[in-house]
């Protein structure tokens, strides 16, 4: 078994180039974003205040967050309710940045995330992956691109799931979540020491898969496809 752990910030596209990574090692691919933004998704419809410490702490008895896999896929249930896409938009995408910040919501979310590295190899993408979670990671990779390009690639990817937005408001938006996440006291987005830099600004996702697959992945776990 072996773990490969992809950091870095919004749009950078840990999570396009981990799903085919993983298809391609025939592994499980953890969109850990994903449990977060269902927290912040509860915290939104119980009317809280999602910077609110105290407030969001005492909603987590309340609620469940499973990771599950159905057909080689994942998904997050809220007290076992898949909430699909409702968990993408750009207001689900904030209250996931600010009730992250949380501690207890780290320390809450943090053995659905070690469990799933127990039981397989994963590839698993996020902000603190390297740092906190799979600290002993085989591979470590800090993913990133220009603003200009992240954003321009969330502004797509809303555009085709029919949220109205513009390349401005993504990219001001993508600042304003990145400073969050790399600023907070805890497990902030930042690349552990021994993680492998890679810039995929205006690369394709397959030229990219490709490159990070033979370049860094393959050499480090001494594997051949
Ligand atoms: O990867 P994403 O955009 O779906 O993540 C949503 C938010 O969740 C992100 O702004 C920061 C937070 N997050 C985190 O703090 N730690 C992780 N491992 C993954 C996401």
């Amino acid at each position: 078994m072996f773990q490969i752990a992809i950091d870095g910030p919004s749009g950078a596209g840990k999570s396009t180039i981990a799903k085919a990574i993983a298809a391609k090692l025939g592994i499980t691919y953890v969109d850990t974003g994903a449990l977060y933004r269902t927290v912040g998704y509860d915290v939104r419809e119980k009317g809280a205040d999602p910077k609110d410490g105290p407030a969001v702490t005492a909603l987590l008895p309340e609620i469940r967050v499973d990771l599950d896999y159905v057909d080689g896929t994942q998904v997050v249930l809220l007290n076992g309710e898949n909430l699909g896409d409702r968990i993408r938009t750009p207001e689900i995408s904030m209250y996931a940045s600010a009730v992250s910040a949380i501690p207890e919501v780290r320390a809450f979310l943090l053995d659905t995330q070690r469990d799933i590295a127990k039981k397989r190899s994963v590839i698993m993408d996020g902000r603190d992956i390297g740092t906190v979670i799979l600290p002993d990671a085989d591979v470590k990779i800090f993913l990133t691109a220009s603003d200009e390009c992240r954003a321009t690639r969330r502004y797509e990817e809303l555009k085709a799931k029919g949220i109205e937005t513009s390349v401005e408001e993504v990219l001001a938006d993508m600042r304003e979540r990145d400073h969050n996440d790399s600023t907070r006291a805890v497990a902030p987005a930042i690349a552990a020491p021994d993680a492998i830099h890679f810039d995929n600004s205006w690369m394709k996702p397959d030229e990219c898969t490709a490159a990070v697959l033979s370049k860094i992945i393959l050499p480090k776990l001494g594997l051949t496809l």
